[in-house]
């Protein structure tokens, strides 16, 4: 039996290994071991995933969070290094570019474990940011690279991949599968209607919240918008809560807390646009047909900007009030199969157990 042992530890993660973990389980010749690194701790950015979603629960759970990002991350490498040492799998399999990918990346490499990277040769270009870092390293440490579009395998190809004797296959994305499989399972979230027609928010990402000139318009425009344009609801990542706070911001919008997967698919499904920093979230908007206006400056998913399904509007105030005025209720449509069409899991696998013969 080929023993897999995934390594998880934020939202995006739990959401992405769910579809991967039911081929694995329904695939012959092998068997995943999941370890939690606890980056993320809350129910509602932890255990609801894996309830929800039926994600196994985790073999090996890490209680690591908080600190800066070296502390976090050499934490996480000492522990993962201990648990591999004493589980032996034949191959560790890594999802996106958090702090727990690089960690888990690292430790198997050191230990000759080899690495699959699911997320592959995604670039913003942008290294400030630390998932720029994690994922051009976890790739070079990898021999197994998992990519979700074109522009992935291009990345890569840039930077020398072709003549390396790691493989690169392009197999559509993880997140694809899991919106397809999830759809139909959407849920209103608890807690108070909410309005008929609304903006979906989400915000969360390291330099927007950390950046206090960037936080402060991005909080103006929300207000703005969520009173003169449409109503905006925001389940609000726990980071940011914590960041408005502590900068004495006023955030006029209906806050709700983060959801679980089912309560996300309901409110991408309903809403009338999404307005987001995360990665994950501007792909979502694009498979429930909405346009998507995103507060950054660079994008991973540049296909989205070229078929006019996604705004890039930075944090400027101005451009995030006219990108959602001139796109609410905009219907956008994928008519190339841009992220593989929903098929991203079975890949793996299948590459998975073919590389372990
Ligand atoms: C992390 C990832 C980011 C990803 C995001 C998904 C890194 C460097 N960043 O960012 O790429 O887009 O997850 O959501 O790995 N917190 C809680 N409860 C939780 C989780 C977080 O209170 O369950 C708070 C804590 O104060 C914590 C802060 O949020 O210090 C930031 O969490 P962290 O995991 O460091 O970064 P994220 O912003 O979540
Ligand atoms: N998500 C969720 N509940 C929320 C906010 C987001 O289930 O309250 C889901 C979202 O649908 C997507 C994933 O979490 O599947 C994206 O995670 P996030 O935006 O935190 O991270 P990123 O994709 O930016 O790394």
């Amino acid at each position: 039996m080929f023993r897999v042992l995934t390594i998880i530890g934020a939202r995006p993660q739990f959401i992405k290994a769910s579809v991967v973990s039911r081929a694995i389980k329904e695939t012959d010749g092998i068997e995943e071991i999941m370890l939690h690194t606890g980056q993320h701790f809350d129910a509602n950015m932890s255990d609801i995933f894996f309830n929800q979603l039926a994600i196994p629960r985790p073999d090996i759970q890490l209680d690591i969070h908080g600190g800066s990002h070296g502390e976090m991350t050499g934490r996480m490498l000492a522990d993962i290094e201990k648990a591999l040492m004493e589980h032996k799998p034949d191959r560790v399999l890594v999802y996106g570019d958090t702090n727990s990918t690089l960690a888990g990346a690292l430790a198997a490499a050191k230990l000759h474990v080899p690495v699959a990277h699911v997320e592959a040769g995604l670039r913003s270009f942008n290294m400030k940011m630390p998932e720029e870092i994690n994922r051009i390293l976890t790739d070079q440490i990898s021999d197994l690279l998992f990519c979700p579009t074109n522009t992935s395998v291009r990345n890569l190809e840039n930077e020398g991949f072709a003549s390396k004797p790691t493989k690169v296959i392009q197999v559509g994305d993880v997140m694809q599968d899991a919106a397809l499989l999830f759809a139909e399972k959407a849920a209103a979230p608890a807690g108070g209607e909410l309005p008929e027609e609304f903006v979906l928010a989400t915000l969360h990402r390291a330099e927007n919240t950390d950046n206090p000139q960037r936080l402060s318009n991005i909080v103006l425009a929300l207000n703005h918008i969520h009173r003169n344009v449409s109503p905006v609801v925001l389940p609000l990542h726990p980071r940011t809560r914590k960041l408005i706070a502590e900068q004495g911001l006023e955030l006029d919008v209906r806050l709700i807390d983060p959801v679980g997967y089912f309560e996300m698919v309901w409110l991408l499904d309903h809403c009338q646009l999404v307005l987001t920093d995360s990665g994950g979230v501007q792909k979502e908007a694009f498979f429930f047909g909405k346009a998507c206006v995103t507060m950054r400056d660079q994008t991973e998913w540049v296909e989205l900007v070229e078929v006019g399904a996604n705004e890039l509007v930075g944090a400027d105030r101005q451009k995030i009030v006219h990108a959602t005025t001139n796109n609410l209720g905009r219907r956008v449509k994928d008519s190339d199969q841009l992220y593989g069409g929903g098929e991203a899991s079975q890949r793996i696998v299948d590459e998975l157990v073919m590389a372990s013969s």
